[in-house]
C-alpha cells in the first residue's frame, strides 16, 4: 500500500442551494488507508460535502479527484458525456454509508447485501449469496441472514448497510454520521465493525461527534465551519483544547 497516494483530492469545492452558499471553496484530501473525521456545526456542510464527493450533489465549482479520477467543475450546468463516466467510475469505487440506513425495506438483511453483487456486478446468484454470507458473519449478522429490515435493531441495520457498502469492494468508504440514529447502547456495535475495516487499512471519511472514536481511530480531523474548512489536525490537535476560538466553542458543546 502505497501511504503517499491521495484517494480523494478536493481543491476550491464550491457549492449553493439557491442564495445559501453552503460550500464555499473546500479543499482537503485523504491519502490511502488513512481515516479522516469531519467534525463541524449543523449546518456547516457536512452531508453536502460528502454527497457532493461521489455527485450526489453536483458542485458549482471546484475539482475533485477520487481513485484517480478528476471531475473540474467550472460554471457549466450540465456534465458532459465524458464526466458522466467519470463520475460513473468514482461511484464504483466508494461506499457510501448515511446516517437512516437506506436499506429495502421488502429485501432480507442477505438480499440486501446481494442486490448490489447481482444487479450490479452482475455474480451469479449463489456465488453473490455466499460473499453476502461472509460478510454478515463480518459484521456479526450471519444469524439474522433471512430478516427483514423491519425487524432488526438500528445498530443492524446500520451493519447491514455496511456489509452492503463493502460487497462492492469499495477502495474508499464515506460514514456519514453512521451512529447519530442509534441509542448509545447499540452504537459501539457500529464502531466496532469501523475500527475493525480501520485496522485492515480501509481508506474512510467519516463525518461523526463520536469523540472517542475520532480520537482512537482518526489520523487526521477535518474541522468545517460555514462552509470551509478550519482546521486540518491530528486528533492530539484538535481535542487538546490549543485550537481556534471556534473549535473551542464546538467541543464545548459536543459531549467530551
Ligand atoms: N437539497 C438541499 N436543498 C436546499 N438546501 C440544502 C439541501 N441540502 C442541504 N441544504 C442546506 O445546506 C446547508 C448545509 O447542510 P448540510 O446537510 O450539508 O449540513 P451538515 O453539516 O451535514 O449539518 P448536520 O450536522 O445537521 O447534518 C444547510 O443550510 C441546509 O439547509
Ligand atoms: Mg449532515
Amino acid at each position: 500500500m502505497n501511504q503517499h497516494v491521495n484517494t480523494i483530492t478536493v481543491r476550491g469545492l464550491v457549492k449553493s442551494f439557491g442564495a445559501n452558499k453552503v460550500l464555499q471553496g473546500v479543499d482537503f484530501s485523504v491519502r490511502q488507508g488513512e481515516v479522516v473525521v469531519i467534525m463541524g456545526p449543523s449546518g456547516s456542510g457536512k452531508t453536502t460535502l460528502l454527497r457532493s464527493l461521489n455527485f450526489l450533489e453536483l458542485p458549482d465549482a471546484g475539482a475533485i479527484t477520487v481513485c484517480g479520477t478528476q471531475v473540474v467543475r467550472e460554471g457549466a450546468p450540465e456534465l458532459s458525456r465524458k464526466d458522466q463516466k467519470k463520475i460513473r467510475a468514482i461511484r464504483q469505487r466508494t461506499a457510501m454509508v448515511f446516517q437512516s440506513f437506506n436499506l429495502f425495506p421488502h429485501r432480507t438483511a442477505l438480499e440486501n447485501v446481494t442486490e448490489g453483487l447481482i444487479s450490479v456486478k452482475h455474480i451469479k446468484k449463489n456465488e453473490a449469496v455466499a460473499r453476502g454470507i461472509r460478510l454478515l458473519e463480518r459484521v456479526g449478522l450471519a444469524a439474522k441472514a433471512n430478516d427483514y429490515p423491519a425487524r432488526l435493531s438500528g445498530g443492524q441495520k446500520q451493519r447491514v448497510a455496511i456489509a452492503r457498502g463493502l460487497a462492492m469492494e469499495p477502495e474508499v468508504i464515506l460514514f456519514d454520521e453512521p451512529t447519530s440514529a442509534l441509542d448509545p447502547a447499540l452504537r459501539e456495535d457500529v464502531l466496532v465493525v469501523m475500527r475493525e475495516l480501520a485496522r485492515e487499512g480501509m481508506t474512510m471519511l467519516v463525518v461523526t461527534h463520536e469523540v472517542r472514536f475520532a480520537q482512537d481511530v482518526a489520523d487526521r480531523i477535518v474541522f468545517m465551519d460555514g462552509g470551509v474548512v478550519v482546521e486540518d489536525t491530528t486528533p492530539e490537535a484538535f481535542f487538546g483544547g490549543t485550537g481556534s476560538p471556534r473549535v473551542r466553542q464546538f467541543l464545548n458543546l459536543i459531549e467530551l
